[in-house]
């Protein structure tokens, strides 16, 4: 592991960095414009099937060369070789984080302990393959014969974000007649509604938890196994009915699902990176397992352009990098994610626990308490629908917030002039974003609109926008299991970089366990007390 100054602070490109931020305070994104004609084209990246437009950043040359620099004086490079090569880069769980093996072609070769990883990831992605084969063609069927309809995937955080996003997101690839339903939450009405609709015949359960040991999803799969046995189904029908995907596969055999149905979790994959593992059957039954191989291939090229790209030309590095400029040079508190593809809608959940699950650290990956801003809170919605609600505090509020704006060129949905709204919508928001309004103009525009002298000057300051807020767009062709795949990847490494300035361990989450022990102190108690009783 490479080393690193006590604190990046301390490094001369953090010090050049606050320097520029200094120099630049006065300059706004409209002058970098006006100075330069060329800014829009040079300051694209394009890699994986995706297109990054990064113009519309409080960024010169010289700043891009100088967020290099100091990816380079922390150590980013021999960060992210040891990343891909399954060194231990998640120290406080004494683990690699190997997502990026789980996309790799079957001829590479990864180690883990001595032992290539790759033939057994081939294997797992083979028994899917096998599963969802037998699913669709009725040869798994229900133990009265009939073919599955319905899948119910029980999980939660990363064996449930990522899965739920990806089916959502692909639905125009749907194969095999499987409607999907997710169960998450330990509030009653979640498992309760779903069940509410299906059929225990038809219906096949997916116990998802890497440990096995999480509270909200064994409890959600008892239920749903006595749901199974009370509607009709005998103890036997549940090894046909139950498959699980864990690393735990005692717990899972001590639930009673039959080990010829447990698909294999390993521990140095990590929760919210899972999705391209075994935790991605519900992936894979509903889009088909091609599909599915399709969405590996995607993220795959991403991890390539990420490994091999210098740093400029880099898009998670790029991103990353933009990210720590503002968070930690500008004061920025949050970033927001702006998918303008409805389908996209459960992106930024998805990216909450991506990123804020990752990088929501006080202490260095040595156990130092940092004496900078880490992770900022991520947000996000899906345009158009977000301009008519919080972008109005993007626009005058006082705070600055970073965005991404995400838009495929094709819809799968052409519906009269409804893309050609949606894109000019959100070309417009960025370029509001960055151009804003001034006094001035406000003032002069009232006045053509017919508007008297005293009245305009008074309403001019409630109608100017200062501008200047950051954004980037990322583009692709259309939203296709590839260009998902490279964009969810996109993601992962950006969140990884931003893990190596600030020096922490982005592979671990100890901060939720507290929770977790204290409510296993209360549930006792509630239950002795009879508070959760039912009242009627
Ligand atoms: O509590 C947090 C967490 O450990 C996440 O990191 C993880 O994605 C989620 O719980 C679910 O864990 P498991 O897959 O072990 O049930």
């Amino acid at each position: 592991m490479a080393e690193q100054p006590a604190t990046p602070t301390d490094l001369a490109q953090w010090q050049a960095l606050t320097q520029l931020r200094n120099q630049l305070a006065a300059t706004s994104m409209r002058d970098l414009f006006a100075q330069d004609s060329e800014r829009a084209s040079r300051y694209l990246i394009e890699a994986a099937g995706l297109a990054l437009d990064f113009s519309r950043n409080r960024l010169t040359d010289e700043i891009l060369d100088a967020l290099m620099a100091l990816s380079d004086a922390c150590g980013l490079d021999q960060r992210r070789t040891a990343l891909f090569a399954g060194e231990i880069v998640n120290p406080t769980e004494n683990r690699p984080a190997l997502h990026t093996a789980l996309r790799q072609p079957a001829d590479q070769d990864v180690r883990v302990d001595g032992k290539n990883i790759i033939p057994e990831i081939h294997q797992t992605l083979e028994r899917m393959d096998r599963l969802v084969s037998a699913v669709h063609s009725g040869s798994h069927s229900g133990y009265t014969g009939k073919a599955f309809t319905d899948l119910v995937s029980i999980g939660i955080g990363g064996s449930f974000l990522g899965p739920k996003l990806v089916v959502e997101a692909l639905k125009p690839y749907w194969q095999g007649n499987i409607r999907c339903h997710f169960v998450a939450n330990i509030d009653g009405t979640n498992i309760t509604e779903t069940l509410s609709e299906l059929d225990p015949e038809t219906t096949v359960f997916l116990v998802q938890s890497k440990s096995f040991r999480t509270q909200e999803t064994l409890e959600n799969s008892q239920v749903a196994r006595q749901w199974f046995v009370d509607n009709g189904a005998t103890d036997a029908a549940v090894s046909a009915h139950f498959l699980a995907v864990t690393a735990n596969v005692a717990e899972a055999t001590r639930f009673g699902i039959n080990r010829d149905n447990i698909f294999p979790m390993w521990d140095w994959v990590g929760g919210r990176y899972s999705l391209w593992s075994a935790i991605g059957l519900p992936i894979a039954l509903t889009l088909g397992m091609d599909h599915f191989r399709a969405l590996l291939n995607g993220a795959h090229a991403m991890d390539c352009h990420f490994r091999d790209q210098p740093g400029d030309r880099n898009l998670p590095i790029v991103m990353a990098m933009l990210s720590v400029w503002y968070n930690n040079f500008w004061g920025a508190e949050s970033h927001a994610v702006l998918p303008y593809d409805e389908y996209l809608k459960h992106l930024p959940e998805h990216l909450q626990q991506l990123d804020m699950e990752s990088n929501g650290k006080r202490v260095t990956q040595n156990g130092r308490a940092v004496d900078y801003q880490t992770g900022p809170v991520l947000w996000g919605g899906v345009g158009a629908n977000g301009q008519h609600a919080y972008h109005q505090l993007i626009h005058q509020g006082t705070r600055l917030i970073p965005a991404d704006f995400i838009i495929p060129l094709l819809s799968h949905n052409p519906v009269a002039h409804h893309h050609a709204t949606l894109f000019a919508n959100c070309l417009s928001q960025a370029r509001a974003m960055m151009a804003g309004k001034t006094r001035a103009e406000a003032e002069q525009e009232l006045i053509e609109d017919g508007v008297d002298a005293a009245t305009a000057e008074n309403l001019a300051p409630h109608k100017a926008i200062p501008g200047n807020q950051p954004s980037n767009i990322l583009m692709m062709d259309k939203l296709t299991p590839e260009t998902l795949g490279a964009l969810i990847a996109l993601y992962e490494h950006r969140t990884f970089v931003q893990s190596v300035i600030w020096n922490l361990d982005c592979f671990d989450q100890w901060g939720v366990e507290l929770g977790k022990q204290i409510g296993n102190e209360i549930l006792p108690r509630l239950l002795n007390d009879g508070t959760s009783r039912q009242r009627r």
